[in-house]
């Protein structure tokens, strides 16, 4: 039964292949032809049309993506609607911008949390948009058919960039939704995802950091994790439901579908399913591109950003009102340069490029027994390995200049670029304008929400990171400046700059502007130093884009090549697309792991395991007092286990990354059992080949976060509004009749 339904789905799609549970991020479109029965067999209770419909209600109308604008091409986050009133659950790690931005130290919600009585109290954010998906359409034959063979990679990128356009304007029905087109297995297939996008959204609740952050930097990425991962927030809507900017005339969203939340709680091997918007995978990248992210591009930006990260919490851990000011781009940089870190070990212990190598001898093997193939695949592989090498050794000159140009007065500097290149000139009128375009510069919002010591220090140690990288050979000009101006020690040229740079302060930006003069800009360090950098990326600026242009080319030819390869000689093999930002469905169950010999991890963790973390006054480990009390006095209500204990998080099989946060876990009857947010440390190399031995998503479980909301915040108004539901436990009987159907 199965395999028939499988075949006819390999003919017709091509999207295809014997699902496995847990592997793999599916279309919901394809859901009753490609996954439905392997989800019943594994205890799905729900139809194909109670899950994807798009002529009636069905469960992807509550999964909404979190981005930024009326118009967005990809979402940062996932969120879930949870109420008749248009109330959202995300991760606190997702809300965390708003929260940022909303908070100051005298309502420092950030530190302290925040919960509104009721709607008045909610607060409006500024930016955020959430957006349901309406439909989805398979557009690869319209897309495809402006290309052909005459034209070159970049000529066939603008064609179907142009096509897509088009088809994305008739399908906005004159701007009322925002249709994004998506190239899937780079390249080869487009579909088309129509979204309509909210973008009165207001805050309604989040528990402090000291919950909602718990175990901070120290504890992301790994298990077990205690973290109560969530924030609550409403979308709001115009009388009739639409779309509207905000106003205060606007009303809580009547959404088409919400999630049940179910108190049942899990055992191990529960069917899970996760709903969400996926970032972006590389499960086709090949050997070659592994090798280049481990040994080149990972270290350059880990080095870049745990320096930036580290200066940051030096001072934000010493001023409440600098905590505020950065806790949002640190967690950005810290989240990502521990990605990176763990990728670069996870890579080489799971042999990740191993098993591709191994793969892709299988595949020139395949192609060499077939002069066809030999005629289309032949370089495939050899052109990668080389475009690789290539990028390899122009990535260091790229990347470090790169972020030196954003940094400090070197990056305001880089504003003044256009006035210094026309004052060199003789063009009189060029000069005016020039001139005129500076009055319309704002000296003051260079430095706003910028704290003096902490960016000061920033640029003191990137140049020394900068200096210290490369020697006189590869960046002769600002060695060459250093040695000779400031005879070798490049803090005197940090401190110089500091000291003495018209870019360094307002004062001195707006007094250049009222008198501008070319010839302090061309004297003035931090504008010397920016274009010494410019030069030195520029070298390599050309090759580095051609080379990476041709390893586009080369990945889209080599993945179809695979394609071909599977079909002919592992028809049953699953593929599935990579992420890239649209809804996606996995499906797996609730399962323990051992991430080494002798260890196992349990699948759940409770509150027991808050006290045994917690350090009183610490920047990660602290927790509210009231919530230690209530684990103590084992005040857990109605959300307690069967065991009387407080489940803080547990694992799941689910296939997710970056981009699932705030996703909601549902058991087999579609009811949220939790909030996805993170993955282990022992498969961070997940994102490039799956790991089912390893791989856990971990979730935040919706007992803690309704315990969060009623017993630590007494946000009863927001329990009142949840749909909370409790089984009876089933049978023997009724449980097999599932299975038999
Ligand atoms: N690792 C999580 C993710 O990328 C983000 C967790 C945020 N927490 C933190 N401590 N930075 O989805």
């Amino acid at each position: 039964m199965k395999k028939t339904l499988l075949l006819v789905a390999l003919a017709v799609l091509s999207l295809v292949g014997k699902v496995r549970a847990d592997e793999g991020m599916w279309l919901p479109m394809f859901v009753e032809r490609l996954n439905y029965v392997d989800m019943q067999k594994m205890g799905l209770q729900l139809t194909p049309e109670e899950l994807y419909s798009i002529n009636n209600s069905s469960l992807k109308d509550a999964i909404v993506g979190l981005s930024t604008g009326p118009n967005p091409r990809g979402f940062f986050c996932t969120g879930e609607i949870v109420s008749q009133k248009g109330l959202l659950f995300t991760n606190h790690h997702c809300g965390y911008g708003d929260i940022q931005k909303l908070s100051t130290v005298e309502h420092d919600y950030l530190t302290d949390g925040f919960w509104a009585k009721d709607f008045s109290e909610e607060l409006p954010v500024d930016g955020t948009s959430v957006s349901f998906l309406v439909r989805m359409e398979d557009v690869t034959e319209q897309v495809l058919a402006v290309v052909n063979d005459t034209m070159d990679w970049a000529q066939r990128n603008r064609a179907i960039r142009e096509k897509a356009k088009e088809l994305e304007t008739a399908a906005s029905e004159d701007g009322k939704y925002n249709p994004i087109i998506s190239s899937f297995f780079e390249g080869n297939e487009y579909y088309m995802f129509v979204y309509q996008v909210y973008t009165d959204i207001r805050l309604v609740g989040t528990p402090p950091s000291s919950v909602g952050k718990f175990g901070g930097d120290t504890d992301n990425w790994m298990w077990p994790r205690h973290t109560g991962d969530f924030s609550i927030f409403r979308v709001y809507a115009d009388a009739d439901g639409n779309p509207a900017p905000y106003s205060p005339e606007n009303v809580p969203l009547t959404p088409k579908h919400h999630l049940p939340i179910s108190l049942d709680g899990i055992q191990k091997d529960d069917f899970t399913m996760i709903w969400g918007f996926p970032g972006s995978t590389e499960r086709y990248m090949t050997s070659y591109g592994i090798d280049y992210n481990v040994d080149t591009f990972y270290p350059i930006i880990h080095e870049i950003f745990k320096l930036q990260t580290d200066i940051m919490d030096e001072f934000m851990q010493k001023d409440a009102s600098v905590n505020i000011m950065y806790a949002d781009d640190k967690a950005g940089l810290a989240n990502t340069w521990k990605n990176f870190e763990g990728q670069m070990i996870m890579l080489r212990k799971n042999k990740v490029a191993e098993t591709k190598a191994e793969l892709e001898n299988n595949f020139a093997e395949w192609v060499k027994a077939n002069t066809n193939r030999v005629e289309e695949y032949g370089e495939v592989l050899n052109t990668l390995a080389e475009n690789y090498a290539l990028i390899s050794e122009l990535s260091a000159s790229i990347y470090y200049p790169n972020f030196l140009t954003q940094t400090g007065a070197i990056a305001i500097a880089a504003e003044f670029m256009g006035y210094a290149e026309a004052a060199q000139g003789k063009d009189k009128e060029a000069i005016a304008a020039a001139e005129e375009e500076l009055k319309a510069i704002d000296a003051d919002a260079f430095f706003a929400e910028t704290y003096k010591p902490l960016e000061d220090k920033m640029l003191v140690e990137m140049l020394k990171l900068y200096y210290n990288i490369f020697n006189a050979e590869a960046n002769p000009d600002f060695y060459n400046f250093v040695d000779k101006k400031y005879k070798g020690d490049v803090v005197a040229l940090a401190n110089d700059i500091l000291d003495n740079s018209i870019f360094a302060n307002a004062e001195s930006i707006k007094a250049f502007i009222e008198k501008p003069n070319a010839k302090k800009v061309e004297k003035d360090p931090a504008y010397i130093v920016l274009n010494s950098m410019i030069s030195h990326m520029m070298n390599g600026l050309a090759p580095y884009r051609m080379a990476m242009q041709v390893i586009d080319e080369n990945n889209h030819l080599f993945v179809k090549g695979l394609r071909e390869f599977y079909a002919e000689t592992q028809p049953e093999k699953s593929l599935y697309p990579d992420a890239n930002s649209s809804l996606r469905m996995s499906y797996g169950s609730v399962q323990d792991y051992q991430p080494a010999d002798a260890i196992h991890y349990d699948y759940i963790c409770t509150a027991n395991g808050i006290l045994e973390k917690y350090v009183k006054g610490d920047y990660e480990f602290d927790a509210p007092q009231r919530l230690l009390d209530l684990i103590e006095a084992r005040d857990f209500g109605q959300y307690a286990d069967e065991n009387g204990e407080l489940v803080v998080c547990f694992l799941s099989t689910n296939d997710i990354t970056g981009g699932n946060s705030g996703s909601p876990i549902m058991n087999a009857k579609g009811e949220l059992i939790g909030l996805a947010f993170d993955g282990n440390w022992e498969a961070m190399s997940g994102d490039v080949n799956f790991e089912p031995r390893l791989q856990r998503t971990i979730n935040v479980d919706a007992r803690y976060v309704l315990f969060v909301i009623d017993k630590l915040a007494g946000a009863t108004n927001l329990i009142e509004e949840l749909t909370i539901v409790k089984s009876e436990p089933q049978t023997e009987e009724t449980v097999e009749m599932t299975v038999e159907e």
